[in-house]
């Protein structure tokens, strides 16, 4: 096996307020110039962790972190979905990775970790809502995924298109 610079493990309550640091970071890195300015200027830390320590008291609802030699460096974050979706299907709520971290593999491996976790309860499918104008959908078509639903969502004083990438086949995306 590669030999990777980090390894990937359940987040719980402790890693919240890194969650909530790596949120904003990484907003402020992916959406800058897509999302408007006053919206990322006024993210903070304290409220992402909120919203992220409700998320995590939720049933079905998990997370996976990836962890270096100084700490979590990105995370993961699914669950049952949100909205009338087919059943068999889960959703992937959250993916970011510290911009420093980004492409060396962490992104695909806790991909593959939620997955691998879904599959075991049962589940068929996995899909992640994302911003069309965000480069990064790239990442989910090249491991496979399609665009299976559209829509628009108010993010600050904008509206923004965005995209459900469905992984119809859990199995084929944890043996890529
Ligand atoms: C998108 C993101 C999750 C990808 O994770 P990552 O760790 O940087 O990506 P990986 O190193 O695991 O890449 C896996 C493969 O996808 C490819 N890939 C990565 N980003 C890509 C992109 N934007 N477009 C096309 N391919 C991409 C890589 O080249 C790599 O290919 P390989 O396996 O042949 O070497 C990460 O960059 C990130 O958190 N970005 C900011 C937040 C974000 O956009 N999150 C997702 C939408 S909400």
């Amino acid at each position: 096996m590669m030999n990777q610079p980090f390894r990937i493990r359940p987040a719980d309550d402790e890693d919240i307020p890194v969650i909530g640091e790596i949120l904003v970071e990484t907003w402020r890195h992916t959406f800058r110039g897509i999302i408007d300015d006053a919206f990322l200027a006024g993210m903070t830390e304290q409220d992402q962790s909120l919203r992220h320590a409700r998320r995590m008291g939720a049933k079905g609802v998990a997370y996976q972190a990836g962890v270096d030699r100084d700490g979590m460096i990105g995370f993961a974050n699914y669950g049952p979905p949100r909205g009338a979706v087919s059943s068999g299907v889960m959703e992937l709520y959250s993916l970011y990775i510290r911009p420093a971290a980004q492409g060396m593999g962490l992104g695909k491996a806790l991909v593959q970790t939620a997955a691998r976790d879904c599959r075991s309860q049962g589940a068929e499918g996995l899909f992640a809502w994302v911003l069309a104008e965000n480069a990064n959908r790239g990442f989910y078509e090249y491991l496979g995924a399609t665009a299976s639903a559209r829509s628009t969502i108010r993010v600050g004083s904008r509206d923004h298109e965005q995209i459900a990438y469905l992984w119809q086949d859990l199995d084929e995306l944890v043996d890529l």
